[in-house]
């Protein structure tokens, strides 16, 4: 059984999760309707993987004795500057879902629930991926400047780390 204090800070993650995959359609349309074809496939399939993250929690909080509680979600971001601007802020919440899933990790050790602890170690080890594979593409969209990005919303489909999900579409 779960105890309160850990079913509600998972039940806050899956309100994180939900509005990451959010903010990245919001992102994927700002991407499509700007001309960036492949980046807005990047961020599609990035807004499943972030649905995804969101069922894993639910799924575990339900099977722990607890009640996942669907959340209302604030309207995420709709315009950005450009493409770097984009991945900045991919990056930038990326960290906060980090840190977030840190302070879960530090409650069930302090809870002292190994159980959820275990279950958190895939999404330590998934934020580790998911930092350096966006700061990979930041780092692409620097150094292409904005006179490739032909070239790199090309590129884009082919810059997804093997195991992070199914390919977007080209
Ligand atoms: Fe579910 Fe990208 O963190």
């Amino acid at each position: 059984m779960l105890k309160k204090k850990v079913e509600d800070i998972c039940n806050r993650q899956v309100e994180r999760e939900a509005y990451s995959s959010n903010l990245y359609l919001a992102m994927a349309i700002w991407a499509e309707t700007n001309g960036f074809a492949g980046v807005a496939g990047w961020l599609y399939v990035q807004a499943d993987e972030e649905r995804m993250h969101m069922l894993k929690f639910i799924k575990y909080i339900n099977e722990r004795g607890g009640k996942a509680v669907i959340p209302a979600l604030k309207k995420p971001v709709a315009e950005y500057k450009n493409v770097e601007d984009v991945f900045k802020e991919v990056l930038k919440h990326e960290e906060f879902v980090t840190a977030s899933i840190n302070e879960i990790v530090a409650l069930t050790l302090d809870e002292k629930d190994f159980n959820t602890h275990n279950f958190l170690q895939w999404f330590v080890m998934e934020q580790v991926e998911e930092e350096a594979s966006v700061k990979n593409i930041l780092d692409k969209v620097r150094l292409v400047g904005k006179n490739n990005l032909y070239q790199f919303d090309r590129d884009i489909l082919g810059l997804r780390a093997p195991s992070t999900g199914p390919q977007p579409q080209a």
